[in-house]
């Protein structure tokens, strides 16, 4: 099974005024992979402390896969992109590309969100937006690659090749 961690960056969400719904999404969705939420967390817009619960839920936890949302806009407090950059060994560009693509067929805003998702030791991590319409689109695009994905990283499959 898939170990799954969610980080919710929001400044209200982590002061309680206002609910997780996009987290809650994550969380239910996850079953689809198939994989298992096992820690879930609500931090500030702050770059170090989203940076250290990234660094947490990897060289601690050894999590495969940590989802994100919330962050990857334009105002000013928005800093998941960086937070995930400043962790991250190597950058997974196609993921973001798809989810914005895809995004735009339902709307031209998605072209807003700066999100980023990359690799550090042997977990995938992934920035969504973070309203719960965005995060239920860009989980139909990311979901199904998701389990192919984590099998080559984690060794567990090097056969990629379609019948
Ligand atoms: N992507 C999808 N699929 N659907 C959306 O509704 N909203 C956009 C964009 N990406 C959206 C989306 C908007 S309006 C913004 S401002 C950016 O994500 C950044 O959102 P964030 O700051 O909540 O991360």
């Amino acid at each position: 099974m898939i170990r799954v961690g969610i980080l919710t960056a929001s400044d209200k969400g982590s002061q309680g005024l206002r609910e997780d719904e996009s987290g809650k999404l994550i969380a239910k969705r996850v079953a689809e992979i198939p994989g298992e939420v096992v820690y879930t967390v609500i931090v500030a817009d702050e770059r170090s402390l989203i940076s250290a619960e990234l660094i947490k839920m990897v060289d601690e936890m050894d999590l495969h896969l940590v989802l994100t949302t919330g962050g990857t806009g334009m105002s000013m407090r928005d800093i998941t992109p960086e937070a995930t950059k400043d962790v991250i060994d190597r950058e997974m560009p196609g993921i973001p590309e798809a989810m914005r693509a895809k995004s735009l067929a339902f709307t031209n805003r998605a072209m807003l969100s700066r999100a980023v998702a990359g690799i550090r030791k042997q977990t995938l991590i992934i920035n969504m937006p973070g309203s719960k319409k965005a995060v239920d689109e860009c989980l139909d695009v990311i979901l199904p690659v998701l389990e192919h994905g984590i099998q080559i990283l984690r060794g567990e499959t090097g056969e990629c090749a379609r019948k």
